[in-house]
């Protein structure tokens, strides 16, 4: 067979919030392109679930580690079960995270009486979320490709750590104020890193982020659709600011997630790639 530069095969992958809306859509695409996928998250019901479901798509391999992304002693114990089952860690998603409803402002609330322990929660799950993965993660994944170097073996495929934003990074969306700010710092933490390991690593080991448009999931179906399928007047807002005119399909992220993850963007470090129908280029006129 013909090598792909897309191809996954042999790689493995740890999934923050692989059991999510997202998560296992980004996980699907990692199996298709035929990664080992590694899923994190705090409910061990369903990552084993997740993970069985991958198996049953055809995962190469498959596990489902009960973690919490904001508790580093969990993290570093499932760093530990996944080398000692894997061997190596290729590819980090940090898919974990969302909005917190006390961090938005309900309509007629003030910005002035907006709970600071809500904006503290919010900014924990999404950027404290993504910054203890990536330390206790990425160390390894850097190491070993230096330890490889240093032994003059043939270079490992470089790793890939991709964080997952949100539209609502870039563009002001109205009440969502802590989550936005916290994308906001995860895709500037994006940057940031990807310059910091480039120093460490060279090319071994790149960080980009996506930054999905509009996607029902569990956390804003009822802010988007009513009980009878059709549009809240929120979610027409957004399909009206959105130029393909439609919200995403989850497995959509799944094109742009494998390509970050491949030899195919070997030399592409420190981006935020949209993904979202157009939302993040229309000035609304
Ligand atoms: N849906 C959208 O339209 C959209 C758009 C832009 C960006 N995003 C971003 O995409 C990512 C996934 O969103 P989603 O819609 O797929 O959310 P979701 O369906 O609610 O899934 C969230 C996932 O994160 C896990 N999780 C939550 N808190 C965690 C913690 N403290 N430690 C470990 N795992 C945790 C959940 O599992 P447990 O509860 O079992 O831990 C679940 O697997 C988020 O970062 C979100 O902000 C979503």
């Amino acid at each position: 067979m013909q090598h792909s530069l897309y191809d996954l095969t042999g790689r493995v992958a740890v999934v923050t919030g692989g059991s999510g809306a997202l998560g296992s859509a980004c996980c699907r695409g990692l199996v298709e392109a035929g990664a080992s996928v590694v899923i994190l998250a705090r409910n061990k019901q369903r990552v084993e679930d997740a993970a069985r479901a991958l198996e049953e798509a055809g995962a190469a391999a498959a596990a489902g580690i009960p973690a919490d992304v904001l508790e580093k002693d969990q993290l570093a114990a499932a760093r530990d079960l996944v080398l000692k089952r894997f061997g190596r860690v290729d590819i980090l998603v940090n898919a974990a995270g969302g909005n917190i409803k006390s961090a938005t402002l309900k309509p007629g609330d003030s910005i002035f009486n907006l709970p600071e322990t809500a904006f503290r929660q919010v900014f924990d799950l999404n950027l404290i979320g993504t910054v203890l993965p990536v330390q206790i993660f990425g160390e390894v994944m850097g190491e070993a490709r230096k330890r490889a170097g240093q032994a003059g073996e043939s270079a490992p495929c470089a790793g890939s750590i991709v964080n997952i934003s949100s539209m609502a990074a870039a563009r002001a969306l109205t009440r969502v104020v802590g989550y936005s700010a916290a994308k906001a710092s995860v895709e500037n933490f994006t940057r940031w890193m990807a310059v910091e390991l480039a120093r460490l690593f060279g090319d071994g080991l790149r960080v980009n982020a996506i930054a999905p448009g509009f996607f029902i999931g569990e956390q804003n179906r009822n802010l988007l659709l009513a009980e009878d399928g059709s549009l809240t007047e929120r979610g027409r807002q957004i399909i009206d600011h959105t130029p393909m005119g439609r919200f995403g399909e989850v497995d959509e992220l799944a094109g742009t997630l494998v390509w970050l993850c491949s030899d195919a963007a070997r030399f592409v470090t420190g981006v935020v790639v949209p993904v979202d129908g157009g939302f993040g280029a229309f000035s609304g006129v």
